[in-house]
């Protein structure tokens, strides 16, 4: 294969997402796969080829980002998240959340299944972000496969969703009401504050260590006093307290 540096570059200013901040063995591997697949051999092809094929150029930026996502992803992390956090953030009546990465809107859903065991519908306030436009566009129509709802408790499939003809899902109207999607790169965006919760779970493992910290730090910011960050089931801050962190719990934070 020929130079990644310049491919790097070249990537950049086709896409926006600075590839230098992601694991670089990971993600080299994943790039000359995809390449191989499309029958080309070197980097130079490859960006000629996204370059002047839209779809091409879709199939890249969505490969490139696995979008991997289901509802109540990881269950134990819910069961903590409902027993230990949700009682206390929701005890001002109403409470305000990002959800970071959200991909196709699996996790912001059940954010609001959750939530509305506690408050109204119109108290409860979810910014869901992604970098990815096509995940974006499925997140906001709400439609889902079977296989999305599989670790779903059985109480909130049956109140949220209706089954379309086709055998799909669509989530009800008064959970999509609670969330505003919106693009956002991690990584060059600038971050919206003042939440009492930020959810950013499976995309942190992607970054190097330096991309890492630098959004722990950036979180830091957004997060209200005494607000949570809650971490994917594999990506544990080392030394939270370094960013003002303290663990109350796996894979939670609170800002201190
Ligand atoms: C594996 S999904 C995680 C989805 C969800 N949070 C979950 O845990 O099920 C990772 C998501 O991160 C997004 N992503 C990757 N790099 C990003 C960046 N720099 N800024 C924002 N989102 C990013 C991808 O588009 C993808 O939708």
């Amino acid at each position: 294969m020929d130079n990644y540096e310049s491919f790097k570059k070249d990537v950049l200013s086709l896409t926006g997402i600075d590839l230098n901040s992601y694991k670089e063995g990971q993600m080299k591997r994943r790039i000359d796969s995809l390449i191989s697949r499309n029958k080309l051999t070197g980097y130079n092809s490859y960006v000629n080829l996204i370059r002047t094929n839209r779809d091409k150029f879709d199939e890249f930026v969505n490969y490139l980002t696995i979008n991997v996502s289901e509802f109540w992803r990881n269950g134990e992390q819910w069961a903590i998240l409902e027993k230990d956090i949700l009682p206390v953030i929701t005890k001002s009546g109403s409470v305000k959340i990002w959800s970071a990465a959200c991909s196709t809107g699996d996790e912001p859903y059940s954010l609001v299944m959750l939530l509305r065991k506690y408050l109204d519908f119109s108290r409860i306030k979810i910014t869901a972000s992604d970098l990815d436009k096509q995940v974006l566009a499925a997140a906001k129509t709400g439609i889902y496969m079977e296989k999305s709802l599989k670790g779903l408790p059985a109480e909130f499939r049956t109140k949220y969703f209706k089954q379309l003809p086709n055998g799909q899902f669509e989530v009800s109207a008064d959970l999509k009401r609670c969330i505003t999607f919106m693009e956002h790169n991690l990584l060059s965006n600038s971050y919206p504050s003042d939440f009492d919760m930020i959810v950013c779970r499976n995309v942190l493992i992607y970054f190097t260590d330096e991309a890492k910290e630098a959004i722990y730090r950036r979180f830091y910011k957004s997060l209200k006093a005494n607000g949570i960050l809650f971490l994917g089931s594999t990506e544990q801050i080392l030394h939270p307290k370094d960013y003002g962190f303290e663990p109350i719990s796996s894979f939670f934070y609170k800002k201190i």
